[in-house]
């Protein structure tokens, strides 16, 4: 992966927990240009890499992204967080694996920090003049971000959890009966994602007009491993154990194994490796069914069933 200096060119906290943070080359060199739903990776310093959309708009020589505070976190969002105007991040360059599809009409629907790709997608469907909505739903109208940008659009329709009844989202009236030609976006958190595609597809919307992007499990950046075991190296036999609030992969790299990996949350495939004793406990966004069942096991997300693990490492 090729990486670039940057800058944090503005800060502004858009919720008392979402800070959105502009970003700009630290060296005289242009940042490479990007489509709606792009996202880059970010390292604060050797912290964590990861993930973050670009919410536009596709100004040359800035990216913009927002930053949840996640609780409990191991330096990802922490670090972000703590970011000054001024201060120096490395980033990817841009990819776009949540692209606008072909269609005739968009409906993009939105939960919580999962607006950031899909407040570039609104930008880039007005400009383009094509037939679209978004549907945005967050728990209180204080913990919605861009609400300034959004909230005078005829095309956008606000839910808020707290908000008068009959004001929340509502799956069967905002998405309706399947249409041809129509591409539905969603994106937000684990469940609100499964909460929205499983009533779209009991609705009769086929897969193929439904449009996704999870950001992994969190694992890397929570505590939310449980249990105790101990890997074992198959090159050398070395053993290490596991502790319940690490993963593997940090308990490797912390011992000098030079074990790959990029995103630190189960979404690149980067960190995969062949399992070759053991009952793994898979927990990544990444692999097949059939991948799984092959022996593929990701370091940085996955744990064990079984008291120990062999790797093919
Ligand atoms: S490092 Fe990306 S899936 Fe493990």
């Amino acid at each position: 992966m090729t990486w670039t200096d940057a800058v944090v060119l503005a800060r502004v906290l858009a919720t008392p927990d979402i800070a959105v943070l502009e970003l700009g080359p630290a060296t005289g060199s242009e940042f490479p240009a990007h489509t709606a739903g792009a996202h880059i990776d970010v390292q604060v310093g050797s912290g964590p890499v990861r993930q973050y959309s670009l919410c536009g708009p596709p100004e040359p020589g800035r990216y913009r992204l927002a930053v949840l505070a996640v609780p409990n976190s191991r330096g990802g969002s922490r670090a972000m967080h703590a970011l000054a105007v001024g201060d120096h991040v490395r980033i990817s360059d841009p990819r776009n694996d949540f692209p606008l599809a072909e269609a005739r009409s968009h409906i993009l629907v939105a939960g919580g920090i999962g607006i950031t790709p899909l407040f570039a997608m609104l930008g880039e469907l007005e400009r383009a003049g094509a037939d679209h909505v978004l549907h945005y739903s967050a728990r209180t109208r204080s913990r919605a971000a861009f609400l300034d940008e959004l909230v005078a659009n005829p095309r956008v329709t606000l839910h808020f959890d707290d908000e008068a009844p009959g004001r929340q989202l509502d799956i069967a009236r905002d998405l309706g009966d399947p249409r041809p030609d129509t591409a539905i976006y969603v994106c937000g958190p684990d469940g609100f994602m499964d909460y929205v595609l499983g009533k779209a597809e009991a609705l009769g919307w086929p897969r193929t007009a439904l449009h996704t992007e999870r950001f992994g499990t969190g694992l890397a950046d929570s505590p939310t491993a449980t249990g105790e075991f101990t890997v074992r190296l198959a090159s050398t036999g070395a053993e290490y154990a596991v502790p319940a609030d690490s993963s593997i992969l940090d308990v490797l790299l912390d011992n000098g194994v030079d074990a790959p990996y990029s995103c630190q949350q189960g979404i690149c495939g980067e960190c995969v490796v062949r399992v070759l004793a053991g009952d793994p406990d898979h927990r990544d966004d990444v692999l097949t069914d059939s991948e799984r069942a092959d022996g593929m096991f990701t370091t940085c997300s996955s744990r064990a069933h079984s008291p120990t693990l062999e790797l093919d490492l």
